[in-house]
């Protein structure tokens, strides 16, 4: 299932990561702030467990996180979104899957993966601010099912209808989340209007 974010505070902040002005600071800013706000809404869905505790007043039944929550950025850009989801989830674990986009073909080539050990059971959350052709999030998942991980969420800020597309037909059963749904790709491979690379916007390379 696609779901597209209609928030106020979402379209601002991501116009001004849009703007070719926009300098690093600010990007990782706005990335770090929409992560974070797009993450409040996904994880309504977070199963909680019955747990017992004294109030300085009383006995109280509470509820605390029932399933650990795993974080996967596919590096460099998905490190980006990581801060903002964390601040939330400071219990969350970090994966890392390394994965590079070859410029000419546009093939995804994983170079490192590391997970926690509670993969099979984890709520995972696979980040990366951008979903072009889809080849990157499709391997990423393809790595991350390889763990064992059944309940799994593709969490992109802009997604070209190509790569929606990809990833959707190679696993129906990964729900994907989006700022915003972009036009097309262009003959490079660059989602329009998009943000441009969002790798180099968040770490000041070119
Ligand atoms: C970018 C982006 C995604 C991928 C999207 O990463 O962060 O991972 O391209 O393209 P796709 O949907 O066509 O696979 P890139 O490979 O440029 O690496 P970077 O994060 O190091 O900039
Ligand atoms: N990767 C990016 O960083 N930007 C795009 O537009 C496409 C892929």
């Amino acid at each position: 299932m696609l779901t597209v974010f209609d928030h106020p505070l979402i379209k601002h902040k991501l116009t001004v990561m849009r703007n070719k002005e926009t300098g690093t600071k600010d990007f990782r800013q706005n990335l770090d702030e929409i992560g974070g706000l797009m993450v409040y809404e996904i994880t309504r869905d977070l199963p909680l467990k019955e747990v017992d505790i004294e109030t300085p007043i009383c006995a109280y039944k509470g509820s605390t996180l029932a399933k650990e929550v795993v974080i996967v950025p596919i590096l460099r850009a998905g490190l980006g979104v990581v801060n903002g989801i964390q601040n939330l989830i400071p219990t969350a674990k970090v994966a890392h899957i390394g994965m590079y986009r070859d410029e000419e073909t546009l093939e995804p080539h994983p170079y490192f993966e590391k997970y926690p050990s509670c993969m099979e059971d984890a709520y995972v959350l696979i980040v990366d601010p951008m979903l072009a052709t889809g080849g990157s999030s499709i391997a990423a998942i393809d790595m991350v099912k390889r763990q064992g991980s059944k309940n799994i969420k593709l969490v992109c800020l802009v997604g070209a209808p190509e790569g929606v597309a990809a990833v959707e037909k190679a696993h129906p059963d990964v729900d994907i989340y989006l700022a915003s749904l972009d036009d097309h790709l262009n003959e490079k491979g660059y989602i329009v209007p998009g943000l441009g690379d969002a790798g180099d916007r968040i770490f000041g390379t070119k």
